[in-house]
Formats: structure tokens, C-alpha cells, sequence
């Protein structure tokens, strides 16, 4: 099958594409190389994904180029069957200083996507969404009917663009689909995040910085299990039109995690408190029945054992992947 990924040279985007290639199919990756984090990290994104495509089979082609671009984005669109869209500008905090910007990239971008998939007449657009459309907990766990009440353009970004994905499957017949993943961690993800500070800042003998008193608790959902139901899509037409939640069904204090990592590394390092960020979620926690019974989506890693496959993992990239090492 032919298959788009945009945002595929970044962490979720890139195992997709990774994944699809060595399953045997053609894949073109479209990227921006946004430079939000180190760029070595997406160019060694797409190595892996060509490496796949050389041993399993497939092809992979990257195109340089923004989701903003409209007749870049449907030409691509219309080379395509299917459409895997997760580029957008990341990062709750970023938002706050760039509202426009992730607007732009995260709205515009997406209707750029949505308006070359009707015409172009292709299968599905999977759409990247997230957990932070919901905002604050009524109650949790948060499943798909909780109110939607964003607190940061961050989150209202990922809500305008699901809301346009479901619009255009109301309006066009466009088959859509909207994932909203939980905090996701694993094998080369972005090394801006609250886990991989933690286990780089321990590797070089600093204590993890904790944001707020730690008491905040987070759906940590484990890479191969984003790319498992992602995958699910590319046959599966029975969740069109809808969004699902896409977690672990557990969650974890943010303090404990820490302490996880820190106990890991250097159990003598203390546990250090920063000020918290008033866009920063207080609690994530993913109900997915819905993506269960719709598409057979089972979660199979939860934090308290991933955190330690991801500790092994880092220590064994360390050179290549640690922000400090890079730098120096
Ligand atoms: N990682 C998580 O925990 C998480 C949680 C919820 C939702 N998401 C969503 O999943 C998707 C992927 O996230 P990620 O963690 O892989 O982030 P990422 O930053 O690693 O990947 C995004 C990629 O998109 C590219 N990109 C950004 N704007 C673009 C544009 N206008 N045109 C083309 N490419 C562009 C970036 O260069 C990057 O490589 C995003 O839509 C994000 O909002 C991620």
C-alpha cells in the first residue's frame, strides 16, 4: 500500500514509518525538519526507516517540506491511499510562546491534509490528536464523551484539528480517524520530556528535576503499542469517523517516576522541585474501551515495567541520543 506519513522523520511519525516499511509497504515520509528539538535525532529517524524498507522490502522516500505547503501536501496526497498525519508543533509549553505558529502548523497544516484527501479520494486520514484536548478532569478515567475544555493552544490546536477531521467525515464522506495518544514513551522519542530529562540528568550524576510537587499523575503509553493501533487502521474501517482514546489504562505520579529512574541510575541523588507551568496537565488517564471494542486495541507495557526497558535502551544509545552528550 502506498502510504503518507507526515511528521515522519519525528518520534511517533518515524516508528510509523519505520513499521510500514518493513511490513513491505511504500512509504513517503513529508517533514519540515522543525529544528524544536536535535535534528541528528530525526536524521537518524529516517535511516531506520530506510534500513526497514531495505529489509523488509518496501520503499521509503522523504520529502522535506511543511504540511503548510498546500500543493506540495496534495500532490503527496494524491500519490497516496492512506494518510498517517502527525506532523504538528509538539510541546504544551511552546505553545503558550507561539500560538500562532502552532496554529499554523497544527490546524492549517491539517486542513491542508483534509481538503487534498477528499479530493484525492483516498482510504482514510489517521489523525494524530491527543490528551490534552480534555484539559481539566471532571473525572478520570477521562473516556471520549468528557468535556473538552483545553488549557493551552497546544491542546486547543489538537482539538480544532480532530474537530475538522470528524467535520470532514460528516460533511465529504471522508474516512477519518482521530487517535488521541497519552504521553508517549519509548525507543527514540523526543528527548524533551519529562522521562528522558529524568533518566539523562541521573546518567550524568544531576538529580531529576521535578515540575510542581510531583503529585501530578500521567498515562505514560508505550511506543509499540501507538504503532499497533495505528496499524490496526490501515485495514480496519470500523472506528471512521470517531476519535479514541489511545493510553495504557494505568497511570503514575510524576514523583514516583522520578524516584523509578532515580533508584535505577543513582538511588544516592536527590529528587529536586521546580515551579510548575500552568498549561501543564494535572492528570491523564486513559479509559480505551471504545478503541478496544472498536478496533481490538490492547495495551501490553505499562510505566512501572517500560521505565526500565527505556532506562536499558538509553544506556545502550547513549552517545548518539543524550541532549548533553550531543552537545559536548
Ligand atoms: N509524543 C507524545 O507524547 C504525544 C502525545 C499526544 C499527541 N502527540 C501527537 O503525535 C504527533 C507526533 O508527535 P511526536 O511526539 O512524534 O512529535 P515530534 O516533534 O517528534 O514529531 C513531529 C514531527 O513533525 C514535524 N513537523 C512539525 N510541523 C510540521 C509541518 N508543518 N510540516 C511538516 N512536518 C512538520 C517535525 O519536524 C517532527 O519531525 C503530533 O501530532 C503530536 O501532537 C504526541
Amino acid at each position: 500500500m502506498n502510504i503518507l506519513v507526515t511528521g515522519g522523520a519525528g518520534f511517533i511519525g518515524g516508528h510509523l514509518a519505520e513499521s510500514f516499511a518493513e511490513a513491505g509497504h511504500d512509504v513517503v515520509v513529508l517533514d519540515n525538519f522543525e529544528p524544536y528539538y536535535d535534528l541528528g535525532i530525526k536524521r537518524h529517524n529516517v535511516e531506520v526507516g530506510r534500513a526497514a524498507a531495505e529489509s523488509g522490502g518496501g520503499n521509503y522516500r522523504l520529502v522535506e517540506g511543511s504540511t503548510t505547503d498546500a500543493d506540495l501536501v496534495a500532490d503527496l496526497v494524491g500519490e497516496t491511499s492512506i494518510v498517517y498525519h502527525q506532523a504538528s508543533q509538539a510541546g504544551v509549553r511552546t505553545s503558550v510562546d507561539e500560538p500562532q505558529k502552532v496554529n499554523q502548523y497544527n490546524v492549517e497544516g491539517m486542513l491542508n491534509v483534509l481538503d487534498a484527501a477528499r479530493d484525492a479520494d483516498i482510504k482514510r486520514v489517521v489523525n494524530a490528536s491527543s490528551s490534552s484536548v480534555y484539559g481539566k478532569p471532571r473525572y478520570l478515567p477521562y473516556d471520549e464523551d468528557h468535556l473538552t475544555t483545553p488549557i493551552s493552544p497546544y491542546g486547543a490546536s489538537k482539538l480544532a484539528a480532530e474537530q475538522y477531521a470528524r467535520v470532514y467525515n460528516e460533511v465529504y464522506g471522508l474516512p477519518t480517524v482521530s487517535l488521541r495518544y497519552f504521553t508517549v514513551y519509548g525507543p527514540r522519542m523526543r528527548p524533551n520530556m519529562a522521562i528522558t530529562n529524568f533518566v539523562s540528568r541521573c546518567l550524568h550524576g544531576e538529580s531529576p528535576v521535578v515540575y510542581g510537587s510531583g503529585e501530578q499523575t500521567r498515562d505514560f503509553t508505550y511506543i509499540g503499542d501507538i504503532v499497533d493501533a495505528n496499524s490496526r487502521l490501515l485495514s480496519d474501517d470500523s472506528a471512521d469517523g470517531e476519535v479514541m482514546n489511545i493510553g495504557s489504562t494505568d497511570n503514575i505520579e510524576i514523583i514516583t517516576l522520578a524516584e523509578k529512574v532515580r533508584d535505577a541510575i543513582d538511588p544516592s541523588l536527590e529528587i529536586s522541585f521546580d515551579s510548575r507551568h500552568p498549561s501543564d496537565a494535572e492528570h491523564t488517564h486513559a479509559d480505551i474501551s471504545k478503541a478496544r471494542e472498536l478496533i481490538g486495541y490492547e495495551p501490553t507495557l505499562d510505566i512501572r515495567e517500560g521505565v526500565s526497558e527505556f532506562i536499558d535502551w538509553y544506556r545502550e544509545n547513549y552517545e548518539w541520543y543524550d541532549p548533553l552528550v550531543r552537545e559536548s
